[in-house]
C-alpha cells in the first residue's frame, strides 16, 4: 500500500496514559505514514527555556520565536525534532524536561506557535497526531478524529509501572489521586479542554491490545475516506 497523494490527518486525543502514543505509532505503521506527538513540541520549548523562570517567559516568547528555529523532519517512518538545526529528539524525554513541560504548555503564545508548526508540517506529509487538543484545536477538520479512552485503573497501573522502572516509590493510591486531579484539570483547563467532539470516534481500549486498537482506527479511517 502506498501513501495517498493528498496528505491526510488522523487526530487522536485522550487522557493521560490512555495509550495514545503507542497506538498512534501503530496506526502510522499500518498506514505507512508518520506519527507526530504534539507534546514533543512543548518539550522542545521546555528544552529551549530551561534556564528561564516560567513566570517571566510569556513576555519573551515573540523574541524567542524570532531568534530560534523549530523544525520537524520526516526520516523514513519517524519524525525527528530539530531545535536550531540540532536534532534534539533523544533529549525530549529527559526527566528535567518532563517535570517542567506542563507549566510551559500552559503559556498561550507557546500553544499558538506549536499549533502553527504542526499545521504547517501537515501540509507536507500525512500524519497521525496525538495530544490533548489535536481533535478540537489543532485539527478540528481532521480526516478522522478519535477519542481514545482506557479504564482509569489501567491507566494508573501503566503510569505506576513506568514510574517504578525509573525508581519512583509512589503507591498506586497516591498516583491514582494525582491522576484524578490531572484528568480533572485537563478537562477544565482554560487554554484547552480535553473533550470528545461529537464527530470523533470513541474508542475504549481497555480490553484491546495496542495493535487491536490501532486496527480499529485504521478500519474506521478506511470506512470514512476509502481505501488508500
Ligand atoms: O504527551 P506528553 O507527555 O509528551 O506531553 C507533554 C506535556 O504537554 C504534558 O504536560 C501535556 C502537554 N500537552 C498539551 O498541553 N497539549 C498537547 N496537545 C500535548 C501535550
Amino acid at each position: 500500500m502506498s501513501e495517498r497523494s493528498l496528505p491526510f490527518v488522523i487526530a487522536i486525543d485522550g487522557p493521560v496514559a490512555a495509550g495514545k502514543d503507542t497506538v498512534a505509532d501503530l496506526v502510522a505503521e499500518q498506514l505507512h505514514t508518520i506519527h507526530v506527538n504534539s507534546g514533543a513540541l512543548y518539550r522542545m520549548w521546555t528544552l529551549l527555556t530551561m534556564d528561564m523562570p516560567v513566570e517571566d517567559l510569556a513576555g519573551h516568547v515573540p523574541h524567542l520565536i524570532g531568534s530560534h528555529t523549530f523544525r520537524l523532519e520526516r526520516r523514513e517512518n519517524r519524525v525527528l525534532y530539530f531545535l536550531d538545526e540540532q536534532d534534539v529528539t533523544a533529549r525530549l524525554h529527559e526527566n528535567a524536561i518532563s517535570v517542567r513541560v506542563s507549566s510551559i504548555s500552559r503559556i498561550p503564545s507557546i500553544r499558538t506557535h506549536v499549533n502553527g508548526i504542526i499545521r504547517q508540517f501537515a501540509g507536507t506529509s500525512s500524519l497521525i497526531i496525538d495530544g490533548r487538543d489535536a481533535t478540537t484545536i489543532i485539527f478540528p477538520d481532521a480526516d478522522l478524529k478519535v477519542y481514545l479512552d482506557t479504564a482509569f485503573a489501567i491507566r494508573v497501573q501503566r503510569r505506576l509501572t513506568q514510574l517504578q522502572l525509573k525508581g519512583n516509590t509512589i503507591t498506586f493510591d497516591e498516583l491514582a489521586e494525582q491522576m484524578a486531579e490531572r484528568d480533572a484539570s485537563d478537562r477544565e483547563k482554560g487554554i484547552y479542554s480535553l473533550t470528545k467532539t461529537d464527530d470523533a470516534m470513541y474508542l475504549d481500549a481497555t480490553e484491546l491490545s495496542p495493535r487491536e486498537a490501532a486496527s480499529s482506527i485504521v478500519a474506521a479511517f478506511h470506512e470514512k475516506v476509502g481505501e488508500l
